[in-house]
């Protein structure tokens, strides 16, 4: 992916990058900022067309945004005239899905991410946690093949976040979906990817690929636990040595 700049130097934001997702996998990307996460993900999703190579889902190339690919932002992506209902059954009424067969849908999937009685809260009630579960809700609420989360536990607190890595490894067990989780923090990586890409930029690429536990023992002990395990640690220090080398290049190349 190059993208051409105003002043019509080029930045080669992606290069040489090939990634096999298999069905129901959870995978993880971590890297320093500017190394191509989120143009990645954005590629994956449809929102930017690739200046080479493409997306193959299903057999089918990706052309554009699609109901079989979801994404959880950051923050902010809620419809703040909205009720916590409306938001989560936005997508099947735009697919012209009945009122009586939404409400069920969205009754199960509050009870999932544990909303259960906010239905009629309106978002700006919300804690920002209770925000990216109604998020979460409102991505599954499509039923999409793929769901795409970019930072989506960036802007919380080291609690809330805890409680929502539990989420989503809850959500990736129960519902088998196939997941793509961007995030900056190694321990998150390490916790919510069965593999791990880190990413290197100039121009973006997978610099190292890592299979991984973690995920599937945090589905039933607690992620404390696996924080304390020997080889949790291990690989958090590998990695976040490695992240740290990659930013003091970056900054060297800079000054
Ligand atoms: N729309 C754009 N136009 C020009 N350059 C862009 C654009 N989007 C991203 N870039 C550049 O591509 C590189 C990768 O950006 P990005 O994917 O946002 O990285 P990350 O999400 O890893 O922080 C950066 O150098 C960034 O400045
Ligand atoms: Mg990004």
């Amino acid at each position: 992916m190059t993208f051409k700049l105003p002043d019509g130097n080029d930045v080669d934001a992606l290069k040489n990058v090939s990634i096999d997702l298999r069905k129901g996998e959870l995978l993880s990307i971590l890297g320093p900022s500017g190394c191509g996460k989120s143009t990645l993900l954005n590629i994956v999703a449809g929102f930017l067309t690739p200046t080479d190579g493409q997306v193959m889902l299903n057999g089918h190339q990706v052309t554009g945004p699609g109901a079989e690919r979801g994404m959880v932002f950051q923050q902010g992506a809620l419809f703040e005239w909205m009720n916590v209902r409306k938001n989560i059954g936005f997508g099947p009424a735009m697919q012209g899905m009945a009122e009586t067969q939404i409400r069920p849908r969205v009754d199960a999937l509050l009870e999932t991410v544990g909303l259960n009685g906010f239905a009629n809260k309106a978002v700006y009630e919300l804690s920002g946690g209770m925000q990216q579960r109604v998020a979460l809700a409102r991505c599954l609420a499509n039923d999409p093949d793929v769901i795409l989360m970019d930072e989506p536990l960036g802007a919380l607190d080291a609690l809330t976040r805890e409680k929502m890595q539990s989420l989503i490894l809850k959500l990736w067990k129960e519902t088998g979906k196939t997941i793509i989780l961007i995030t900056h923090s190694v321990e998150e990586a390490l916790l919510l990817g069965e593999r791990l890409l880190v990413m290197a930029p100039r121009p973006g690429h997978i610099h190292r690929e890592y299979q991984l536990p973690f995920a599937d023992m945090a589905v039933d002990t607690d992620l404390r636990n696996i924080k304390k395990h020997p080889d949790f640690n291990q690989r958090r220090e590998e990695i976040l040595s490695m992240i740290w080398e990659m930013e003091e290049d970056i900054m060297g190349m800079k000054a």
